[in-house]
């Protein structure tokens, strides 16, 4: 019962955060900066960088192309992509893995992000949040 209402209570603080304010429609546009390396949607291949189809929920550097071993590495210490993990690591992609093979600059919009996240979301049909951060249900 305790659990219950501490899950409700989170629940209650993470409505409404900026994250889950992103709007798919703006991070289309954002991707643009994203598409000279990646691909995402129907027919999407591996370019400099992997396909983003079905990005939260799975273990970075795990999908079919040749990672870095930086990105296989933070992937084998646990890093799963999700909104969150995600946004912390695109403003500065060198810092948050560092030796990665990602050299996009970064992206310190935070709007632009929540945006790329309301986006890519729409290609993760199966992510489940386990904050309530996710698509709704
Ligand atoms: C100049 C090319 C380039 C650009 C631009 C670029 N990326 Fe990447 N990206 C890569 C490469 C290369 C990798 C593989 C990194 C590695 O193995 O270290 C990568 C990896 C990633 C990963 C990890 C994927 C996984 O399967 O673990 C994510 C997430 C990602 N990029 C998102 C983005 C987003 C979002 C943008 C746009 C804001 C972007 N990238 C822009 C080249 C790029």
């Amino acid at each position: 019962m305790r659990l219950l209402l501490l899950a409700a209570a989170l629940c209650a603080l993470s409505t409404g955060t900026a994250l889950a304010a992103g709007d798919a429609d703006a991070g289309k546009t954002v991707f643009k900066k994203c598409a000279a390396c990646h691909s995402v949607g129907e027919g999407a291949t591996n370019r400099v960088g992997p396909v983003l189809n079905g990005l939260f929920g799975r273990t970075a550097g795990t999908t079919d192309y040749g990672y870095s071993s930086a990105m296989t590495d933070a992937g084998a210490g646990g890093l799963v992509w999700t909104p969150d993990t995600f946004a912390r690591f695109i403003p500065k992609p060198r810092a948050f893995v560092p030796g990665t093979k990602m050299t996009f600059a970064g992206l310190a919009d935070q709007a632009a992000v929540d945006d790329l996240v309301a986006y890519l979301l729409t290609f993760s049909p199966d992510y489940v949040s386990a904050e309530t951060d996710g698509p709704a249900p």
